[in-house]
């Protein structure tokens, strides 16, 4: 009989990280070809130059498997306490994605879940992994964003299709101690409901369903995510900042301290504002958005990895996270950067 060592501790603690982006891509010339848009308006209103989206068949799970696998492979370790799946474009509404992540990932029968918090789900899967692991309910824990939201985009939509993408980003965490290097630090998180309506997709949950649904009065456009950009723009300056200042504080870092801030990548003018605010210098954040787009929850994850393969994100940084979405919701937190083995970059 096996007995297992136990290695417990307060901490959830960094231990792996990947990801993976569909091998399709579009470009800003490829979106103007059928929108009424244009490379240059695109590139100087949101920083994106092109996104990643997955092709007929391919969904959100398949993403987070090469993700998760790839995490697994950056921890060295072929096993895991729990899988957390944080999406808002499920395979489908029921059942969670995260026990077929956990199945096609080898790791057994283990409890999985999915969790839904948009552009904010990584924040909010990583209070969740730490509350796992101070509990003692589990060592380790698989945490991964994964998107193929472009299937809920309306392609026909300039306000909408320009701006997201999709990819998923891994984690595994481990239990430790909150002095090591790679301890997940406070996460400060935030809902305002009452602005539920600005990013959302109408039909397909319990409020519309077929009663009153397609083919009986209701608008197509009803099943793809209606967004008011410029309101969120305003909320998504002022949380993200609000919620970094509140992880620095409860971490008791200086903002003058931080190495490298790594934000939702929504828009580079929201990330270049939040940053501003908060007077970290340009060229301590991180962007990947000109690449990748909006990615929601998978957009942290990947642009984590994407920053410790090129060599953006090394051993002993003081890192911030930051994250906005619908909701509204909203989270930030703190970490050291760890000595991690990371893929080739993306
Ligand atoms: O992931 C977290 C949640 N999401 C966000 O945080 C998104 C936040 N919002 C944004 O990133 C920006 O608001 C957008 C990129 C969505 C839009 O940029 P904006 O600078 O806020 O543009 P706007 O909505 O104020 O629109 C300015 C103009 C409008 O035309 P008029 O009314 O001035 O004639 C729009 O119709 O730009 C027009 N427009 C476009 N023009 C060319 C909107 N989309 C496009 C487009 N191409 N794709």
């Amino acid at each position: 009989m096996t007995v297992r060592q136990k290695n417990r501790g307060a901490a959830a603690v960094l231990a792996g990280v990947g990801a993976y982006v569909p091998p399709k891509t579009v470009t800003n010339a490829d979106l103007s070809a059928h929108l009424d848009t244009s490379p240059d308006w695109i590139t100087s209103r949101t920083g994106i130059e092109e996104r990643h989206v997955v092709s007929a068949g391919e969904s959100s799970v398949d993403l987070a498997v090469e993700a998760g696998n790839r995490a697994l492979k950056s921890a060295g370790t072929g096993t895991v306490d729990m899988v957390v799946l944080a999406t808002t474009s499920p395979d489908r509404l029921c059942p969670a994605g995260a026990p077929e992540v956990a199945h096609r990932l080898g790791l057994g029968i283990v409890p999985a879940f999915d969790l839904t918090s948009a552009c904010s789900g990584f924040l909010f899967g990583l209070a969740t992994a730490q509350g796992l692991i101070a509990s003692e309910t589990a060592e380790s824990v698989l945490l991964v964003g994964a998107e193929a939201f472009t299937t809920f985009v309306d392609p026909a939509d300039r306000g909408t299709a320009v701006i997201f993408g999709d990819g998923a980003g891994a984690v595994v965490l481990r239990a430790g101690s909150t002095d090591e290097p790679g301890a997940i630090g406070p996460v400060s998180l935030g809902t305002d409901g009452s602005h539920a309506d600005l990013l959302h997709i109408p039909s397909g949950g319990s409020r519309q369903r077929s009663a009153t649904g397609l083919g009986h009065g209701l608008d197509v456009s009803s099943w793809y995510l209606q967004m008011a950009g410029r309101t969120l723009f305003q909320q998504a300056v002022a949380r993200m900042t609000e919620a970094s200042r509140s992880a620095l504080e409860q971490a008791g870092w200086p903002v003058a301290t931080v190495d490298r801030f790594v934000g939702h990548q929504a828009n580079l003018r929201i990330l270049t504002a939040v940053a501003k605010r908060l007077e970290i210098p340009a060229e301590r954040l991180f962007v990947n958005i000109d690449r990748v787009g909006n990615t929601l929850a998978a957009s942290i994850p990947l642009a984590l990895t994407a920053a410790a393969s090129g060599g953006e994100l090394t051993s002993g940084d003081r890192v911030l996270l930051s994250a906005f979405g619908a909701g509204l919701s909203w989270g930030g937190t703190t970490l050291v950067w760890p000595d991690l083995v990371t893929d080739a970059p993306l």
